[in-house]
């Protein structure tokens, strides 16, 4: 019955287990097996170890995760402490960070990270495209390493076999493939050739190599043989001889073509082909072909050079042509000689240029300036001709004497530019001019034709000058004739002046001088008076002045005065003109006095008649009454306010100014000036005034606005004399009698009269 009882204890437990069982995990690690260092293509296992404590007394079921650089890389349902994640033959990109995590119901740990480092990387595979190939063909070197992932980086190199060597080296990354394949040319010297390969990943901060893995062999054909010299005549070879200069090659039976040979002189192509497979070079032996001959084969990649020494043997040395100068004057002896060395029986000419001279190794002549030149000379034994040095001579003619001139026509005007021309028509170039102005050098120039040389001057006074040229003649330097210039120097600086005063005393004598700085002469003085276009005074000097005289001057030679001055250089057609001048002539004091006097008395007199005048009027008025009525005459009155008459009389008055009296003191410039206004009338008669006309005279009187001065001839009875009054004046308001003349108004009237 107890075991009875014990069963149900147990049946009970798992019931109860979820509600009241605890677990916890107690710690979590991972290894790896065999290491975390593997080599590349080892099998790795990784384990992750937990320990859990329950107080259940089954194993919970858990789950563990594998990670490899923080993805999950496996996971597992488990309740054994211990579980795997194997790594078969572990590559570079297995390696990386693991760590594991476990989860138990809502509890969950995770171990550290654990480094896995796979060193090294599995050997690549090299595969070539060919095992035999033609210079200047090509091999496709492949090489992939199948087991790794990309990038990787590959290194091929080429060597010949049996070397250490390396003949070329390529490198490649490949990003999205394991393998690569390159090309490699095949040169010239290649013969056996090997391949090797190697592989390089980048593992986190690490570079993995693998190793060095090689491949079969390549053997390279050659597509033609390295050049060969054949010369002939074998042995010595003496100028003279005919010498052949041949290189041939070996073409193998792949070649497409033929390649092409070159025969090279030191730098110099001497004969190339592209048909055959050889290529003659063929001369006279001479020693200018003595060197270092090369014979290049070329195809487009290859090209394959081999060269010799070509030794030649003078027959005789080259000759020499020698003259005793080289620089002749005309007329001398020229003298060429040839010659060679050791005295050998040759045959000689002497070319000057590319024209024989002379058969004979002498050539001797008078020299002219034809003979000036380049000469060599030739020496020939047998078929072997060998040419000289080369002389040049240069025979020298003599200047003719050289001709002086000057284009200027006319007279030279000082300022202007003159030039001098020096010419010598006969003798060598080049030329050296030197003028000389007053026997000092003043300029030298070189000629390099007979053309003449031109000088430029501006001479100041007259000048003389002269040249001189020189060349390479031996003889000293000639001279040409005098040139002679006369320069003219234009009228500067015109002035008139007045001697003594500009104020000139009527009746004394006045001078006027007209003068210039400068001028050659002779000189045209003008003397003219202002706005008149004849010259009153003419005159021609060769003095920088001239004068003009009066005597006894008067009012008439008052005004404004200027002058001119001309020569041969002035400008047409105005002469320079001189400044304004201002004379005044005036009359002399005691003149003036005897004027005044008479005038005063002329006045005192006329007052006097007036007062008689005015004192008989007013005898006359009270005698006769009635003819009050009627003003005699409209005589103009100071006062306007007092002024009476009849208005239409005293317009019909000034309309028909024919009117006898002092009627004829009308304005001249009636109505000229509008806006004047109260302008006073001086009147000489004082009549009665009737009021209602005052406003009939103002108006008139606003219509007569200039001033005037007149004089009226009195023909009244009253007036038997002269009456001189001033007929208006300017003025506001009130005015008074008529003011006194001013004296000199007095000395025109008196001219007037
Ligand atoms: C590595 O594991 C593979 C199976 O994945 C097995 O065939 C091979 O023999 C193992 N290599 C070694 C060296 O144990
Ligand atoms: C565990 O792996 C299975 C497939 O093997 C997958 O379906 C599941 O989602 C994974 N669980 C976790 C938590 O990654
Ligand atoms: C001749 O010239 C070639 C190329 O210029 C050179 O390599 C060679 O050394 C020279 N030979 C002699 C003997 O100077
Ligand atoms: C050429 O040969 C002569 C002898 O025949 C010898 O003296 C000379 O040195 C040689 N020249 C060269 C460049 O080899
Ligand atoms: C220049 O030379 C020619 C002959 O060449 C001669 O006729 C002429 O007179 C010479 N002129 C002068 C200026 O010497
Ligand atoms: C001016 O001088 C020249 C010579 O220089 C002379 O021939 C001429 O007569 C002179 N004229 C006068 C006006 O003196």
């Amino acid at each position: 019955m107890w075991w009875l009882l014990v069963l149900l204890a147990l049946l009970r437990c798992p019931s109860s287990e979820g509600t009241e069982n605890s677990f916890t995990i107690n710690s979590v690690h991972m290894d790896s097996l065999p290491k975390w260092t593997v080599p590349n293509g080892q099998n790795v296992t990784l384990q992750c170890t937990v320990d859990i404590s329950t107080t259940a007394p089954v194993r919970p079921q858990h789950l563990v995760l594998f990670y490899k650089d923080d993805v999950v890389l496996h996971n597992v349902s488990s309740s054994q402490s211990t579980e795997s994640f194997f790594i078969s033959k572990a590559r570079v990109f297995n390696a990386g960070t693991y760590k594991c995590t476990v989860v138990l119901n809502n509890k969950e740990k995770t171990t550290r990270e654990y480094p896995l480092v796979v060193q090294g990387v599995s050997n690549p595979q090299v595969t070539l495209d060919k095992k035999e190939v033609i210079e200047g063909g090509v091999v496709a070197v492949s090489c992939s390493v199948p087991e790794e992932k990309p990038p990787i980086y590959f290194t091929i190199e080429k060597l010949e076999l049996d070397t250490k060597f390396v003949k070329q080296k390529r490198e490649k990354t490949s990003h999205d493939q394991n393998s690569v394949t390159l090309d490699f040319a095949i040169e010239e010297q290649d013969n056996v050739l090997v391949f090797r390969c190697q592989a390089s990943i980048m593992s986190g901060s690490h570079v993995q190599t693998s190793d060095t893995v090689r491949s079969e062999l390549v053997t390279v054909r050659e597509s033609f043989s390295t050049p060969k010299f054949h010369i002939s005549p074998a042995g010595l070879i003496t100028e003279g001889d005919q010498l052949h200069i041949k290189c041939t090659i070996q073409v193998t039976h792949l070649a497409h073509d033929f390649p092409e040979i070159i025969i090279q002189k030191d730098k110099e192509i001497v004969n190339t082909t592209r048909q055959g497979s050889e290529a003659v070079y063929s001369v006279m032996a001479l020693v200018e072909h003595n060197g270092n001959y090369t014979c290049k084969v070329e195809s487009s990649r290859i090209s394959k050079v081999s060269s010799i020494l070509v030794n030649i043997t003078e027959l005789f040395p080259k000759p020499k042509l020698e003259s005793l100068s080289t620089y002749l004057d005309q007329g001398e002896k020229l003298n060429l000689s040839c010659s060679i060395l050791g005295g050998l029986p040759a045959i000689f000419t002497i070319q000057k240029g590319n024209t024989n001279v002379s058969l004979d190794p002498e050539f001797t002549k008078i020299a002219t300036k034809w003979d000036s030149g380049t000469y060599s000379c030739t020496a020939a034994i047998g078929k072997v001709v060998k040419k000289s040095n080369i002389v040049q001579i240069k025979v020298c003619e003599m200047l003719s004497k050289p001709r002086i001139f000057h284009d200027t026509r006319s007279e030279i005007i000082k300022g202007h530019i003159l030039r001098v021309s020096c010419q010598s028509v006969n003798g060598t170039l080049p030329i050296t001019y030197r003028l000389l102005k007053a026997s000092d050098t003043f300029q030298t120039s070189e000629m390099y034709s007979n053309e003449p040389a031109v000088f430029m001057d501006k001479p100041a006074k007259d000048a003389t000058y002269q040249c001189t040229v020189d060349n390479c003649h031996s003889h000293s330097e000639v001279v040409s004739e005098v040139l002679k210039v006369k320069v003219i120097a234009p009228v500067d600086h015109v002035r008139l002046s007045i001697l003594k005063s500009e104020e000139v005393e009527s009746g004394k004598e006045m001078v006027l001088r007209c003068s210039v700085d400068e001028g050659t002469g002779p000189i045209t003085y003008r003397f003219y008076k202002e706005k008149e276009n004849i010259p009153f005074h003419q005159i021609i000097s060769n003095e920088t002045q001239a004068f003009w005289r009066k005597a006894q001057a008067s009012k008439e030679q008052e005004g404004q005065f200027y002058c001119t001055a001309s020569n041969r250089a002035s400008l047409a057609p105005k002469s320079p003109q001189s400044n304004t001048l201002t004379v005044r002539v005036f009359l002399a004091p005691w003149k003036k006095g005897l004027i005044a006097v008479v005038v005063i008395g002329v006045i005192i007199a006329t007052l006097m008649i007036g007062a008689k005048c005015y004192i008989l009027k007013k005898a006359k008025a009270k005698q006769v009454p009635v003819e009050m009525s009627r003003p005699a005459v409209p005589l103009l009155n100071s006062n306007n306010e007092k002024m009476s008459e009849p208005s239409m009389e005293a317009n019909s008055h000034y309309a028909g100014y024919d009117d006898v009296g002092n009627h004829a003191m009308k304005p001249l410039n009636e109505n000229k000036d509008p806006l004047s206004s109260d302008v006073e009338y001086t009147e000489v008669e004082v009549s009665s005034v009737e009021p209602h006309q005052v406003t009939q005279r103002k108006t008139e009187a606003k219509i007569k606005p200039h001033p005037e001065i007149a004089l009226t001839a009195g023909t009244n009875s009253c007036w038997p004399g002269l009456v001189i009054s001033r007929q208006m004046r300017w003025g506001m308001g009130g005015g008074g009698p008529a003011a006194p003349l001013p004296l000199a108004e007095l000395g025109r009237a008196r001219e007037l009269l």
